[in-house]
């Protein structure tokens, strides 16, 4: 018998998210039953979706109280009963944050690729940028394409994408030292810090043209304003709206919303779960521009799983840059 460490939801949050919102406790894991293996978790994902998902149903029902919080993980098999991920078989998966993980399945990690990448760049973040900026977003060369979350885990994947797709890139992030990374590092053509000055003037010295493409991970008041300035078919990525997560009121919805219909433009929602047929696709691509030296990925890890519940507060105020982890 192994003990698991795991984070459980131990009170459902009715306004802020607080640490007090999650316990920790160890459980004895199971048998194995046939067709299923015990994966030894190494990193877990740290996701602004959670947020929802402790809360209400979403597009997955709500996590209960008393359950282990659902999330991404990378581990190694250390039993098996299915031949398939045999003992020491790297894999990726629904695993929750805890540190052991019975399973039945997921992705096998290729030889190569680190537990990290895995989760990240190569994994549903990766994914979501690329589908995204790709499928909806569609930037063509010479268009301007705004992205919010610039300096976040998928953020900054979608502007390094239209980038390569030859488009004028401005990041939106929340302070100088995320910008300057955004610019520098990722080779943005602008990054402006939103918490500095009015958001729709400085988009407006910044795309002197107007949007033609904006992948929105955070809603709220710069959603307003990037509609105020879009161009005629503009292409909307509705990704997140990160701004609207953490508490029980809902902000009132965008006015310049009326600007969609005389400009013809497009919004779009969607989630990247119903996306894995293009997994292959995309991590093939990513790996090229990655190997062609057109694209960095970040990660930012926290040691300890009892550190998890803080981490994802974190992404709240903006903590991370890159994409969040926790090593167990
Ligand atoms: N549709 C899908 O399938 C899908 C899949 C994955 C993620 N998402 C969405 O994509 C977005 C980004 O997710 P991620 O995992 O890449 O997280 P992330 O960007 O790495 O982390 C969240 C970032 O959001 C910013 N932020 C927090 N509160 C904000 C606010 N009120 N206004 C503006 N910015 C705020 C913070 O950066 P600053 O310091 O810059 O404020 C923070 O670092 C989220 O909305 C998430 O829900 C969607």
């Amino acid at each position: 018998m192994t003990t698991n460490r795991r984070i459980t939801l131990a009170q459902t949050p009715t306004d802020k998210l607080a640490a007090s919102d999650f316990a920790d406790d160890e459980i004895a894991t199971p048998e194995l039953e046939d067709g299923q293996f015990l994966l030894d978790v190494k990193y877990v994902s740290v996701d602004p979706t959670i947020r929802g998902w402790v809360a209400y149903d979403t597009y997955l029902p709500k996590i209960a109280e008393g359950e282990v919080i659902r999330a991404g993980g990378a581990g190694e098999v250390i039993e098996s009963r299915n031949t398939q991920y045999p003992v020491g078989t790297r894999v990726t998966g629904m695993t929750g944050w805890q540190s052991l993980a019975v399973s039945d399945g997921g992705f096998i990690i290729p030889d190569g690729v680190d537990y990290t990448d895995a989760l990240s760049v190569f994994g549903a973040t990766g994914l979501t940028a690329y589908v995204g900026m790709l499928n909806i977003g569609k930037p063509a060369e010479g268009e301007t394409v705004v992205v919010s979350g610039a300096a976040g885990a998928v953020g900054s994947l979608a502007g390094q994408i239209a980038k390569i797709k030859g488009a004028t890139v401005i990041g939106l992030a929340g302070s100088p030292e995320k910008c300057a990374w955004v610019t520098e590092e990722l080779g943005f053509d602008q990054c402006l810090n939103y918490r500095e000055g009015h958001i729709a003037r400085q988009l407006h010295q910044a795309c002197p043209k107007g949007i033609d493409v904006y992948f929105d991970n955070v809603g709220g008041e710069t959603l307003n304003a990037v509609l105020g300035q879009i161009r005629d078919k503009a292409r909307i990525v509705m990704c997140g709206s990160i701004s609207n997560y953490d508490g029980k009121e809902l902000q009132p919805g965008p006015a310049n919303i009326v600007n969609v219909v005389p400009r013809r433009a497009l919004l779009q929602g969607f989630i990247v779960l119903d996306h894995f047929d293009q997994a292959r696709e995309a991590s093939q691509a990513l790996s090229g521009w990655m190997m062609a030296g057109q694209l960095k990925s970040r990660v930012d890890v926290t040691q300890g799983l009892e550190n998890a519940p803080t981490v994802l507060l974190g992404l709240f105020t903006g903590a991370n840059i890159g994409k969040a982890l926790v090593a167990v």
